[in-house]
């Protein structure tokens, strides 16, 4: 019998392990994980084995009772997990260069998690979440699932619809990153500063901000639309300044993300620039992964290193921790995290993900009750679900023509001609990783 929580983390070799480890360090009075297996595919070892060294060094250093396991194979791994977390990237970083390069040569943002390039992340990744589920359910049918893999909502909605597995929740550390950088901004602890976020993943609005409790909403959307940067921009997104009068009117706060598709066609020239100039974002963090492996290989190295801060998944760590420690001791404090919808926000499927505030209980999130959203943003949240549920469909049947709907639905793309090009284009450039689409090689 164990005397602590056996956590498995499928895609361990990837860069963002030590953060994920340090987090567990620093909560482990109370949250007693004894055991941590790092999982990765046969093309990830290298990366597995470096990263995974460096976590054990941490743990060493820390003098924390936390066994450290790498391995390739992911039934062991999960064998009676009680929480399992995704992190993987199918095709790696290679994949996401095509997915950002592809779409930019017809004028159109790639975005790996809303825009054409999420859509063909969600056909890579949703038919291997799949099976993980169906390995869950025979070896930890008890166990959560947290997932980080991107796009983070649409995956977490394709297992709640096409998987076995109930007890899934959809994490980002967006919501975090925005109430650390307004808690910032005001110059008070994060602790006191909640708000109340509502939509979905990479499309959520903070709905209303209390500090200590009281309603400081108006205050801190004045703020936002006098910031010539609003500073809560995660670092992989272009921190371009809003038109203030757009975010008084609009009365929320809006995500970095939200830019793409109310800055459209700034954020486009700023792509093109920056990739021009640097390559794609899937280049940058090419070459600051390479730096960070590097460093991790260093057997000084015993703790999470500064560069790591370059990627934009800051908090990623707090945000896992907390959640697992929040379910663990049935804490029922307040988190924002994606779940089946259940009414939640008015107007989306009941059996939807959604990004929410909820109550975090060891039954797991209950959302709060939200309500319609706003008039001027419920139209552009529920077209992003339409294009959701559609690609969930595609990635599901490997159907080119359901492909194409979500292609042509979603709001970066503006015409299905474009549509269908970008589409052919990526179907070819991604083949191998799409059985359901080309059969298996
Ligand atoms: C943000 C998002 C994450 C995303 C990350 C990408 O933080 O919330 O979902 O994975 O940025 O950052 P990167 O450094 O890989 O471009």
């Amino acid at each position: 019998m164990r005397n602590g929580l056996k956590i498995a983390t499928i895609g361990g070799g990837s860069s963002y392990t030590p953060e994920l480890i340090e987090g567990f360090i620093k909560r482990h009075h109370e949250l007693p994980v004894s055991e941590i297996w790092l999982v990765d595919v046969e093309e990830g070892k290298e990366k597995l084995d470096i990263v995974g060294n460096l976590a054990k060094r941490m743990v060493e250093k820390a003098g924390v009772p936390i066994a450290v396991h790498l391995t390739l194979d992911r039934r062991e791994a999960l064998r009676d997990a009680d929480f399992v977390t995704t992190q993987f990237r199918v095709g790696g970083l290679a994949a996401r260069m095509k997915d950002e390069a592809i779409p930019l040569k017809y004028d159109v943002i790639g975005q790996e998690t809303n825009g054409p390039g999420g859509l063909f992340k969600a056909l890579r990744t949703i038919p291997v979440i799949l099976d993980i589920c169906k390995e869950m359910e025979e070896l930890c049918p008890q166990a959560w699932l947290i997932n980080f893999t991107n796009p983070a909502g649409i995956v977490t909605e394709a297992v709640l619809r096409y998987s076995p597995v109930k007890k899934v929740i959809g994490l980002c550390n967006g919501p975090i990153g925005i109430t650390m950088g307004i808690a910032d901004q005001l110059g008070v602890e994060p602790e006191r500063v909640r708000i109340d976020f509502a939509g979905l993943n990479h499309m959520s609005y903070g709905l209303k901000t209390t500090l200590d409790g009281k309603d400081i909403s108006e205050r801190v959307i004045a703020m936002l639309a006098g910031w010539e940067r609003d500073g809560i921009t995660a670092k992989n997104i272009a921190d371009v300044g809003w038109v203030p009068e757009f975010v008084e009117a609009l009365g929320v706060i809006p995500c970095g993300y939200h830019r793409y598709y109310y800055q459209t066609s700034t954020m486009l020239a700023k792509i093109k620039e920056e990739t021009e100039r640097s390559g794609t974002r899937a280049e940058v963090v090419k070459r600051l992964e390479d730096e960070l492996f590097e460093l991790y290989q260093d057997p000084d190295l015993n703790v999470k290193p500064k560069q790591l801060e370059r990627r934009g998944g800051a908090y990623y760590s707090e945000a896992a921790v907390q959640l697992i420690h929040s379910i663990h001791t049935d804490k029922r404090d307040i988190q924002v995290v994606n779940t089946r919808n259940n009414g939640a926000i008015a107007s989306i499927p009941d059996d939807s993900a959604v990004e929410v505030s909820c109550i975090i209980t060891k039954e797991g999130p209950r959302p709060l009750t939200m309500g319609d959203l706003p008039v001027p943003v419920r139209g552009l949240v529920q077209q992003i679900k339409s294009f959701e549920r559609v690609t969930i469909d595609a990635a599901v049947t490997g159907d080119y023509r359901t492909a194409l709907l979500a292609m042509t639905i979603n709001p970066l793309v503006h015409s299905d001609t474009v549509a269908k090009l970008i589409l052919d284009e990526m179907l070819e450039a991604h083949r191998a990783h799409l059985p359901q689409f080309f059969g298996v090689s």
